[in-house]
């Protein structure tokens, strides 16, 4: 997610601003700006790319001031670039506003706006908040910003300056942190402690709903009804490197434990409850279009590769529209049968993977329409694709792919209800399917509040040399995924499998010193996967197995055993993967590898 940063006090403002943005750097981000109040009015400055950009625009067009926000941009709505930048502004220029999170009803509140005479020159959500405040104001920025606020569906960390009420920042919060830093007649506002950390490190952490109002002479924190509210003030005794990792011992962790809120994210202003389907801004088809397509191809690289596999199941047993999911690398020189009836699926996180992007252009040169399910916004595959999907994870810093993976799932889920709920999916199974989407973030959050459980499994197997993953249906891709989780951190040689497929060979590996995970919630293919557990116990196979709830046919079978909350078939694997994540983490912790960049791995594979 971006950054924000905010300064109010007797100092010059913008090195103390750019000294926090670069703090900032590690959460990832695609643009960067400042507004300084200079005594006069506002002025802004902004660019594209690195923070080492809007430093050379500052170096040839300096700014003074007292007083500023400043924002890093991971772009959601709009391209990454300098118009879309933050801050956003107002007609007049008087009001700066730097957000991070999704105003998911900005298309209607733009609409209201232009009707008002209000002006936009971005892309971006966040310039509906600028507008509407400089509609509210009427002398008094906090005043403004409530009742601006009280318009607003979906998620905002805000940081907001006027050149008619000066020296003033109000910040507000609702669902992306933020916090305030105490200084000596001095006071911040941030994303996280590391942005000021430099500055101070008494700080208080401001609660969805909360505002702040931030003077050189104090601060003060409010409701949305500007009634006063106490909140402790903490002393931050983390080191800088703990903070950037929201005090997780690796990003990979830390983005494991985000998925109860990214998986959220991605299906957020997505779910029409009522009609049973999902709405899909950037399709850029009609439904007549959607039904025109004979066949199906989907196409990405490994953990991307597994979640096309999911939507494989998905998509034939909704849509019933023939689904062939393709290695990127092997698509690009074979000669597949794509033609302008084909609806190729591209599924990336970087949206920069060489072989996955050379794949789609192959369908397009054959006529295929492209959708990509991206996690990057502006990233060459989704500018370049015919339309698609912003997975909304964040930024994934980890090499190996964990949230991004869950929300390539979801996005997978959202299009097969769209088309599925245009053919023959009753309203009754997309009512619940949906109910069993909303209720995926709250599951999964259930299944990581008992991660303990998987490090004793894990402290178990830290020295095992081979593992099995073995799953069927919906979960053969999840065994695949859960394997090369293990093997990309690990370095342990492991391998996913459909279940029933060990009898034709793999068999002949199972000793007592062969770990076998099975990936066996109850699902419609249960009872098959019960006799291939029996197969690996009479064979001395130790076996885990990830179940769903209590299974006589499974007592005495199992060595080691993780329970996950029953879902719908389809979205097994976002709740089946997490205990296979967190194995493969405390595994590789246990071996002393380098979790967030493991050897040899790169975290986008930008050549062939
Ligand atoms: C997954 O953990 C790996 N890092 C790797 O297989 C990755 O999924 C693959 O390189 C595809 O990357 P992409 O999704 O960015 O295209
Ligand atoms: N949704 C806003 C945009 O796309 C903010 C994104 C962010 O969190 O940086 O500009």
């Amino acid at each position: 997610m971006c950054g924000i940063v905010g300064y109010v006090g007797d100092r010059a403002a913008t090195p103390l601003l750019i000294d926090g943005l670069k703090r900032l750097e590690y959460r990832g981000y695609d643009s960067a700006g400042v507004a300084i109040l200079n005594g006069k009015g506002i002025e802004t400055r902004k660019a594209a790319g690195k923070i080492s950009r809007l430093e050379a625009v500052l170096a040839s067009n300096p700014v003074s001031g007292n007083s500023g926000i400043a924002h890093t941009r991971w772009a959601t709505h709009g391209a990454p670039n300098e118009c879309n930048a933050h801050p956003q502004m107002d007609c007049r220029g008087h009001i700066a506003v730097v957000h991070n999170g999704i105003i998911e009803n900005s298309t209607s509140l733009k609409a209201r706006l232009v009707e008002l005479g209000h002006k936009f020159v971005s892309e971006t959500d966040t310039e509906v908040l600028a507008h509407m405040i400089e509609e509210a104001f009427d002398g008094n920025l906090e005043d403004a910003v409530i009742e601006a606020l009280w318009q607003v569906e979906g998620t905002y960390g805000i940081a907001v300056v006027s050149s008619d009420d000066r020296d003033k920042i109000v910040a507000a919060r609702k669902g992306s942190p933020l916090l305030i830093g105490l200084g000596d007649g001095e006071y911040y506002v941030a994303s996280d402690a590391s942005a000021i950390l430099s500055q101070t490190r008494e700080v208080v952490y401001l609660d969805d709903g909360d505002l702040a109002v931030l003077t050189k002479d104090g601060y003060r924190v409010i409701d949305l009804r500007a009634k006063d509210l106490e909140r402790t003030v903490h002393k931050i005794d983390w080191d800088l490197s703990q903070i950037e990792r929201g005090g997780f011992d690796h990003f990979m962790l830390k983005e494991i434990f985000e998925q109860p809120e990214t998986i959220e994210n991605c299906m957020r202003g997505r779910l029409l409850d009522e009609e049973g389907t999902s709405k899909l801004g950037g399709l850029n088809m009609t439904d007549e279009e959607l039904l025109k397509f004979d066949n199906i191809v989907i196409t990405a690289c490994g953990t991307s590769w597994h979640s096309a596999l999911i939507g494989e199941h998905m998509l034939e047993e909704l849509t019933r529209i023939p689904v062939e999911v393709e290695y990127a690398s092997e698509f690009r020189y074979r000669n597949p049968i794509v033609n302008d009836k084909t609806l190729c699926i591209v599924i990336s996180q970087s949206g920069e993977t060489a072989d996955t992007l050379a794949a789609m252009r192959e369908a397009k040169n054959r006529g295929a329409r492209t959708y990509g399910i991206v996690n990057v916004v502006g990233s060459t595959i989704a500018r370049e694709s015919g339309g698609g999907i912003y997975v909304h994870a964040g930024p994934e810093i980890g090499v190996a792919s964990t949230k991004a993976f869950t929300s390539q799932v979801i996005a997978l889920a959202l299009l097969t209800l769209k088309i599925g709920r245009l053919k023959d999916v009753s309203v009754v199974r997309g009512k619940e399917i949906i109910h069993a989407l909303r209720a995926l973030p709250g599951q999964v959050k259930e299944i990581l509040d008992r991660a303990a459980e998987i490090e004793e499994i894990a402290e178990e197997f830290k020295r095992a040399q081979n593992f099995l993953y073995l799953g069927r249906g919906y979960n053969f891709p999840t065994a695949l995924e859960g394997a090369l989780k293990l093997k990309e951190i690990s370095y342990i040689h492991a391998e996913g499998y459909p279940a029933a497929e060990m009898k034709h060979g793999p068999i002949a590996l199972i000793d007592e010193m062969m770990p076998v995970v099975f990936i066996t919630p109850h699902d419609s293919v249960f009872d098959k996967v019960v006799s291939n557990v029996h197969e690996v116990k009479a064979r001395k196979g130790k076996v885990i197995a990830i179940t769903s709830r209590d299974e006589p046919s499974l007592v005495g079978m199992l060595d080691y055993e993780f329970r996950i909350p029953q879902t719908v078939d389809m979205l097994t694997p976002v709740l089946a993967c997490i205990p296979l994540q967190l194995l493969a983490y405390y595994i590789a912790v246990k071996r002393g590898s380098n979790v967030d960049q493991p050897r040899n791995l790169a975290k986008s594979v930008t050549v062939e």
